[in-house]
């Protein structure tokens, strides 16, 4: 007996006998007296008493926390198996292995499991590496297509609703995001789904977005692991939707999108209302449906139609079929007697004329078409009048034939577009990986025809999925001879035998008594009754009146109502239909009943066309047509075909309850699902078998990396022996892994070991191959960069260099200009000086010769003057002597005369005194004449010479002065350089002395200020200023003479201490030294100091010359 305590797990045998039902797990609350309280999974309390203690056994501690895989699972039973999904669904995990197959769970809500940092993560990485997850099977089924180069498919099964339109949707975006090239055929690929689900899928009562169809997408891939391209396959799309839906379902999406979608004027256009006008619309009482947004669908719709290549007007075209069967949809017929007989007429209604309007059909021919039909009687096709509900018929009949050909169009022009490979180059192989979402078993109240085919599908699933994981396995084991124990699983090829293999099987029964014109339904129940009553698989009727038989299926017995079978079998439209869609002008309507028998899935279809033409053309013919079930027998065998020639994975979709509600665990349904999915067996063969197998060559092929490379040459022979040393190294000799006659035998983790090692190995071999790439590179990178920083440098270093080189160029420039402006200053003060000392030597000898010729003129004239003064007085003594003798000599003869009278002495005086003034005047008046004489002769002289010439000429009486001074003048002394005339010699004692009075008063006119006033420029005085000069004194006509006297009066102004020294040249090219180049301003400086230096020299000569003859003009006119 088990002691319990508070805290343990515990299973807890369950009281209800069900066929699903199972233990349940359990933890114990409270343990008190034997008795103990246990909560359980599902949160109920229950007390269990001592007696019922054997109820309760003890829980392995892998179920107790749950686990990744559940091959390591230590209660492999149901119980365990449900109870580790239960604790993981709990806490939004969904995904579990079971060895390399994935057990999904819906969860009915939006996890962040899908993420592009979730699709990184998974990338590359072997299953079991990261927590399980679909993309791990994706990742898987890429790295093997690229490993292996072998096709991958993907079989992703379960019950409607369980998943796995939208784990087919999660594996393509993740194959899209591997790819990596975000190329427009992926995004093409990945649009095609919203189209598919438009026109394919609808909301039934376990699935709002429910696949009514199935299907296969091959994704193709290039050598470098990019998506080339896709192929859709459809497998049997659910067509009586289109005309009938069960209570709260709907038909196809895409009615109610276009309806809610499609603007006012397009919906004018197509008479269209709204859902609940139609009858197709409104048979399951559901037009809306939550979480489906119909007009964002429509939108979704419409762009993803664009992305694939529909044109506009093939999207009117199909909106113009789907609205003539709304139309259609909405004809009613009465039931009338005509001849006895059960007939109909259709009820007037503006729908007829809409729907045929859009379909381009005659309205009579169509309503005759519906209203009767054609019988085959001995070969001849005869009309008969239809009843009310065979009118109905042939109406709905027409639809679903409209509708069914619209989606197979539909597809066919997805594929033209996304299958751009195989099409444009067919014998090109192209790697692929196949994704099957097709419908999961089904066992509704009343079953039909489609049940059956959906069921017979899924027992060729079955069948594949036991095949690979259990059937293939342990005859393998056997051929090996490996030690193996037989595990029992539950084969279902005995029902594919029963259903479609044997010759006499359910479904070519079916088919042949479609073939027959007089089999019924009863007539093939009787058949099926008569050769499979003895069959295990086969459950006839209760009784004769029963109609309904029953099948035992993999995942358990369904009952089929046979009602219906062979017309839906057949699958035919009535001739008089099919003439009346032949006569439609409506090209596209044409079109799609064409092309869609040439669709996916091939040759029958094709047959079916050629036939069903044939029939519309002589209805006689005795060739008949495939039948639905044949060419959905074939079309599996084809997928079948594919399916093996691939590497399969397998993802088992599971749904948690029927409600669609999050974290709600039905452990009823999902014992259910879990038995029909054979997953305990699954699970089982896993865990003792040894899924993973190598030939001898390939497993040394593959992980001979894992030992020293002398092992690599191995010889054929030797082959098992090394590949013995390889699983020993590194699982170990005790490992469980088993060595067959042609094949090595591994566990999942065993393998999983061995994928480890080879990827470290090949990870540090690829590391150190990328070292040394790396190194080369980096080194070889390293010299080009080094060698270009060389290059830089030394070009850098040249312009720096040169820089320097300027600056320092134009430094010494700036130097020499200095040293030679220094030079220039210095030797034109040297000569100034010398010059200033040569003037006053010259000057001092003038002055001296001057003041010698000056004395020696004094003294001349001294001595001219005082002989002339003496001589003057001398005449003027012996004139007056004489006069007095003269006078005396007469007073003596007047006295004489008058004799000694006393009067006659002052007689004789005053006669004496009167003639001395008379000769006194006489004298006088000789001389004023004498001097207007010479006044006279000198005017008429003078008139014709210049102010100089006048000032010379009136000087000229001093010829001595220059007389020193023959030859040509020094330059700038040429202007005293004079012609020389020849004066007179005159006697100065013959000059009068008052005439020299009068010259003074003449030259007196000649004043400084006068001449100022008269021979300025401007407004000039005489006056000294203190300032420079806007213009020269005189006017002077030479620029340079300009120029040299404003100098002039600058240097004087300098002299005179009224003007500021000149600044030297270096602190005047300073200023300009920012604006202007460097050499451009040494030219400047150096050609400035130059013409400062000549014009300076020149100003100095022009001003020598004007000192000096300002200085012999006032010597002359002091
Ligand atoms: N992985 C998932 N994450 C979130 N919701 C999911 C997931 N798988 C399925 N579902 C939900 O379940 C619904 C039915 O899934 P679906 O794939 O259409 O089922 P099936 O194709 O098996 O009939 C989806 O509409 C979605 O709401
Ligand atoms: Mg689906």
């Amino acid at each position: 007996m088990v002691i319990l305590t508070e805290g343990d797990h515990v299973w807890l045998e369950t009281n209800t006998s069900g066929e699903f039902s199972a233990p349940i797990g359990a933890v114990v609350k409270q343990s008190s007296s034997g008795r103990i309280l246990l909560l359980d999974d599902e949160g109920k309390e229950q007390w269990i008493s001592a007696s019922n203690i054997n109820s309760v056994r003890p829980m392995h501690p892998t179920s107790v926390k749950g686990v990744d895989d559940m091959i390591l699972i230590g209660d492999l039973n149901e119980a365990g198996i449900l109870h580790n999904l239960l604790i993981r669904y709990r806490e939004n995990v969904i995904y579990t292995y079971s060895g390399s197959i994935l057990v999904a769970l819906n969860p009915y809500q939006l996890l962040p499991f899908y993420t592009t940092e979730q699709i990184n993560l998974y990338t590359n990485r072997r299953i079991g590496e990261l927590p399980p997850h679909i993309f791990a099977i994706a990742d898987n089924c890429y790295f093997n297509l690229r490993k292996n180069r072998k096709d991958q498919c993907c079989i992703i099964s379960g019950e409607s609703g369980a998943g796995k339109t939208e784990s087919t949707k999660l594996m393509l975006q993740f194959l899209a995001a591997v790819s990596g090239q975000r190329l427009w055929i992926e995004q093409q690929i990945l649009e095609a789904t919203p189209i598919l689900e438009a026109f394919g899928n609808a909301k039934t009562v376990k699935n709002d977005n429910s696949s009514r169809f199935g299907k296969y997408i091959e994704i193709y891939f290039s050598e470098d692991g990019i998506i080339v391209g896709a192929k859709v396959e459809q497998y049997l799309l659910e067509k009586s939707r289109v005309c009938l839906q069960a209570l709260d379902e709907r038909n196809y999406h895409i009615f109610y999108s276009m309806l809610m979608g499609m603007n006012t004027e397009q919906k004018k256009l197509l008479s269209l209302g709204t859902a609940h006008e139609y009858v197709y619309l409104t048979k399951g009482n559901c037009t809306s449906c939550d979480g489906h947004d119909d007009v964002k669908h429509y939108a979704d719709n419409y762009s993803a139609m664009k992305i694939l290549m529909f044109s506009d007007s093939e999207q009117w075209e199909i909106n113009k079929l789907l609205a003539a069967i709304l139309h259609l949809g909405n004809l009613h017929f009465q039931a009338t007697v005509y001849n006895n007989l059960d007939c109909c007429e259709l009820l007037e209604s503006s729908h007829l004329s809409v729907a045929t309007k859009l379909l381009e059909v005659n309205s009579l021919e169509l309503e005759d078409a519906m209203t009767h039909r054609s019988i085959l009687i001995r070969g001849e096709c005869v009309s008969t009048p239809a009843s009310k509900a065979q009118a109905a018929g042939s109406r709905d009949a027409l639809v679903k034939g409209i509708y069914d050909h619209l989606f197979v169009w539909i597809v066919n022009k997805i594929n033209t577009v996304i299958n751009t490979v195989t099409v444009n180059n067919p014998g090109k192989a192209c790697s692929s990986i196949g994704l099957l979402d097709i419908f999961g078993f089904e066992n509704f109240n009343s079953n039909s025809f489609e049940q059956l085919c959906i069921n017979f599908a899924n027992e060729h699933l079955q069948q594949f999925f036991v095949s690979c994981i259990f059937k293939q396995e342990q005859e393998e084991y056997i051929q090996e001879t490996i030690e193996w124990q037989h595990i029992e699983f539950t084969d279902n090829q005995k029902a594919l035998d029963t259903l479609a293999v044997k010759p006499m099987s359910i479904i070519s029964l079916i088919d042949e008594e479609s073939k027959f014109p007089k089999g019924t339904d009863t007539t093939l129940l009787n058949k099926l009754n008569n050769h499979h009553s003895k069959s295990m698989i086969y459950i006839p009727p209760m009784s004769s009146h029963d109609t309904t038989f029953g099948i035992t299926h993999f995942a358990g017995v369904v009952y089929y109502e046979s009602k219906g079978f062979l017309e839906k079998n057949r699958d035919q439209l009535s001739s008089s239909i099919m003439q009346v869609v032949q006569s439609s002008k409506n090209k596209f309507l044409k079109q799609i009943f064409h092309t869609s028998f040439g669709s996916a899935s091939g040759k029958p279809q094709n047959q079916r066309q050629i036939c069903l033409e044939g029939s519309i053309k002589a209805s006689g013919s005795n060739r008949q047509l495939p039948t639905l079930s044949r060419q959905f027998k074939q079309s599996l065998d084809n997928l079948m075909k594919i399916l093996k020639a691939c590497q399969p994975f397998f993802i088992r979709c599971i749904k948690p309850n029927e409600f669609k509600k999050p974290l709600l665990f039905d452990r009823e349904l999902c014992i259910k699902q879990l038995r029909y999915s054979g997953m305990r067996e699954t699970i089982r063969i896993r865990k003792s078998g040894y899924p993973i197998r190598f030939t001898f060559q390939d497993f040394m092929q593959q992980y001979k990396f894992v030992m020293r490379s002398a092992l690599w040459q191995v010889k054929e022979e030797n082959a098992h022996l090394c590949c013995k040393q390889i699983a020993e190294s590194v699982i170990g000799t005790n490992g469980d892994w088993k060595i067959g006659r042609t094949k090595i035998f591994l566990k999942e983790k065993d393998h999983l070991s061995l994928e480890l090692e080879r990827d470290r190995i090949l990870t540090a071999k690829a590391l150190m191959i990328q070292k040394v790439m790396h190194g080369f590179k980096d080194r070889w990178n390293f010299l080009r960069q080094k060698g270009a920083a060389c290059i830089i440098q030394s070009h850098w270093r040249g312009s720096q260099c040169r820089k320097k080189c300027q600056v320092m160029r134009q430094g010494f420039q700036r130097l020499q200009a200095l040293f030679h402006s220094r030079k220039i200053v210095k030797e034109y003060e040297e000569t100034r000086r010398r010059m200033t000392l040569f003037q006053a030597q010259c000057r001092g000898y003038l002055v001296r010769q001057n003041q010698s010729k000056r004395l020696e003129a004094l003294t001349t004239i001294q001595a001219y003057a005082r002989g002339m003064l003496i001589r003057k007085s001398y005449r003027r003594k012996k004139r007056d002597i004489q006069r007095c003798v003269g006078a005396q000599k007469l007073r003596f003869a007047d006295q004489q005369h008058l004799g000694g009278l006393t009067q006659a002495k002052p007689e004789a005086e005053e006669e004496k005194s009167e003639r001395l003034t008379r000769f006194a005047k006489l004298d006088m008046e000789n001389e004023r004449r004498q001097r207007e004489e010479y006044l006279k002769k000198q005017k008429a002289k003078t008139e014709i010479l210049n102010d100089i010439n006048m000032v010379d000429n009136i000087f000229a009486f001093l010829p001595a002065v220059l007389a020193g001074q023959e030859g040509p003048g020094p330059q700038g002394f040429e202007d005293l350089e004079v012609k020389q005339e020849k004066l007179d010699e005159f006697d100065l004692d013959d000059m009068s002395l008052s005439s020299e009075s009068d010259e003074e008063d003449d030259l007196a006119q000649y004043t400084f200020p006068k001449y100022a006033a008269t021979y300025f420029q401007g407004s000039s005085t005489h006056t000294h200023i203190q300032r420079a000069l806007r213009r020269p004194l005189l006017f002077h006509e030479d620029e340079v003479d300009v120029l040299a006297s404003m100098a002039v009066w600058n240097i004087i102004l300098r002299f005179m201490g009224d003007l500021p020294e000149p600044r030297t040249f270096a602190q005047t090219s300073e200023k300009h030294s920012n604006s202007l180049g460097k050499m451009s301003k040494v030219h400047l400086v150096t050609n400035q100091a130059v013409d400062e230096v000549q014009l300076t020299l020149k100003c100095l000569h022009t001003a020598a010359c004007i000192v000096q003859s300002l200085y012999v003009r006032n010597m002359l006119n002091p």
